[in-house]
């Protein structure tokens, strides 16, 4: 890709990191791919890493990347998790995919974040300004300690100050390269899909979006959040021109990241919409699921058999349902 101390704003190269135990076959590969579609027509060199086919290791917080091997986390040469970052700040755009799990980003998508402690410098800095100079103890300490507990310390553990941020916020310098310039990590999206419909869900992964870039020194440009997620899994034809529609939308969206650097507010708009409405999804997820459970005997389930059997539905459960299917209607 490109030198890391060189990065501008243009995005003409991402990387797509998926979190999720389905890999390549996730939902949030299905919608990677299509925003990946799009960024390649504008021109952007594009790749995708599973996390789950990679070796990991959690971090153990020794702080060895800080303090006794700094820049290396002590497991760089034991897991693939040190090079990936490596490579992941050679792009241009960092996209970080994974399916709500637990209300969160799954434990491998966490784990992979965590890990990137090795590519900031462990001292502190106040609100991103590295000439900001700590205010040490003054001369005579011990004969002016309370001078300097007084206005320094005390002011923090007083219970009127305890949840406030007083002055500002504090944060861990970026590496310095060896010719001297910042060491960068380039901006960073998400992606993230759920299985429950509303997309209130995302409203912790929303947070997680603006305040993790600012301990990774970036900013998040790209927030892609799709309720009803479990809808792609059916990959039924009863829902290609939906899926049509959204994949456009995204395409679109993946030209816009690589033309201007960001999703405009209409693309946004589009892809927040719900793919279909809330209950119907609730149906069809408890059909579904009836279906998995060997039980077709629902209304929904007769009409989805009877669309089934005149225009061969391509729902990935396909197989599944023909053997049950037998079991069930030879059995009456
Ligand atoms: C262990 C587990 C926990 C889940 N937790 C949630 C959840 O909290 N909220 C939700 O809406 N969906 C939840 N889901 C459903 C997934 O978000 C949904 O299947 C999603 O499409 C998975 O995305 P993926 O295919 O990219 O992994 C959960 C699924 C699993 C397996």
């Amino acid at each position: 890709m490109k030198d890391n101390s060189t990065l501008d704003n243009k995005i003409n190269s991402i990387i797509m990191i998926n979190g999720s135990p389905r890999r390549a076959k996730s939902n949030t590969q299905y919608i990677a791919d299509s925003l990946l579609e799009g960024a390649r027509e504008a021109g952007a060199i594009t790749e995708t890493v599973y996390l789950y086919e990679t070796r990991m290791q959690f971090c153990q917080g020794e702080f060895h990347c800080f303090e006794k091997t700094p820049g290396k986390c002590m497991y760089a040469q034991k897991d693939e998790v040190q090079s990936l970052w490596e490579k992941a700040v050679t792009f241009d755009l960092i996209l970080i995919g994974s399916g709500l799990y637990a209300s969160f980003l799954t434990g491998r998508t966490k784990m992979f974040l965590e890990r990137v402690l090795p590519l900031l410098d462990p001292h502190l800095e106040k609100n991103g300004d590295p000439d900001y100079i700590d205010p040490s103890p003054p001369e005579g300490l011990l004969n002016n300690i309370l001078d300097f507990l007084g206005p320094h310390i005390l002011p923090a553990i007083d219970p009127k100050n305890y949840n406030k941020d007083r002055g500002g916020e504090y944060h861990h310098r970026l590496r310095i390269n060896e010719d001297g310039t910042h060491f960068k990590i380039p901006p960073i999206g998400f992606i993230c899909n759920a299985g429950l419909p509303e997309q209130s869900q995302f409203e912790v992964i929303k947070e997680y979006a603006r305040d993790l870039p600012k301990n990774l020194r970036n900013e998040c440009i790209v927030e892609i959040y799709r309720g009803q997620g479990e809808l792609f899994t059916f990959r039924s034809a009863l829902f290609w021109p939906i899926f049509k529609r959204y994949q456009n939308h995204l395409k679109q969206a993946g030209r816009e990241i690589v033309g201007t650097g960001k999703i405009s507010e209409e693309t946004q708009a589009e892809l927040e919409k719900p793919l279909i409405d809330h209950d119907w999804y609730m149906s069809l997820a408890n059909a579904h699921f009836d279906r998995e459970l060997g039980d077709f005997s629902s209304p929904l389930n007769r009409i989805i058999l009877a669309h089934e059997k005149i225009h061969g539905l391509a729902d990935n459960t396909y197989k599944k349902v023909q053997d049950l299917k037998k079991k069930y209607f030879s059995s009456k």
